[in-house]
């Protein structure tokens, strides 16, 4: 079992918050019939839960116990879409993609209990054809060993733009000043903390994506998957 899993190719995709990463990554999933993992909705599903239950977002034990036995579910998104998020049979689609919810999950993702407990999980989703990850650590952590790595970054002010749109898109109150403040602060700690920091592999292929369309970027890392001998593995 495990010597097929790691056989199963896996496309890492890291990047800090309103690079295009995870649009990029599921609808690039869709396009190759692989699997998806979207690493952030959990560490923003332990926040949820974290919170739902009291437990202060700095305690390292009880947030890792609460991780282990975390009972979500994603359904749908295979077309590319968003999937919807259940938290203990709540849907909690909307609710993990506050700017309060994403600044919780950058601090209970700080604890290495915390990441130690979640990685187990998110190995799991390392299955035939191949998967799609989307996280801060996919390629130096998670799956190190993963066949092709993307780092994608823009600009401060594109990413809090982007992010302005996509809450702006969900119908959610959002000042743009206040969200570069929030962006900058929540990538601050991501890149500063010791527990996989929010950085490029070194094999990672690092992609500005200021001027890019999402089409782009998708075509340029189907483009590389089919240069790293991929062909073979993706759907038609
Ligand atoms: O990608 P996102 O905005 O949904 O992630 C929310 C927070 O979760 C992010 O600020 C840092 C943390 N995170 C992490 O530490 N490692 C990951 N692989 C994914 C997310």
């Amino acid at each position: 079992m495990v010597e097929a899993q790691d056989k199963t190719p896996v496309l890492t995709v890291d990047g800090p918050g309103g690079s295009g990463k995870g649009t990029v990554a599921r609808i690039t999933a869709a396009r190759l019939g692989w699997h998806f993992l979207d690493s952030g909705a959990l560490y923003r599903l332990l926040a949820l839960a974290a919170e739902k239950r009291g437990l202060s977002l700095d305690e390292a034990a009880p947030l890792a116990g609460l991780a282990k036995g975390l009972d979500v579910r994603f359904q749908g998104g295979e077309d590319g879409s968003e999937p919807a998020v259940w938290l203990d049979d709540e849907d909690v689609t909307d609710a993990i993609r506050t700017e309060a919810c994403g600044s919780s999950a950058s601090r209970v993702a700080a604890l290495p209990a915390v990441r130690q407990a979640l990685l187990a999980r998110q190995r799991d989703f390392r299955q035939p054809p191949g998967l799609v990850a989307d996280g801060r650590d996919m390629g130096t952590v998670v799956f190190p060993d993963a066949p092709a790595k993307v780092f994608l970054d823009a600009s401060p002010e594109e990413r809090a733009s982007r992010r302005h749109k996509q809450l702006k898109e969900k119908g959610m109150d959002a000042s743009l000043r206040d969200l570069v403040l929030e962006i900058a602060e929540r990538d601050a700690r991501d890149r500063a903390r010791s527990a996989s920091p929010l950085k490029p592999a070194d094999d990672a292929v690092v992609i500005d994506t200021t001027h890019m369309s999402i089409d782009a970027v998708v075509a340029k890392v189907v483009a590389l998957l089919a240069g790293a001998g991929f062909q073979d593995r993706m759907g038609p």
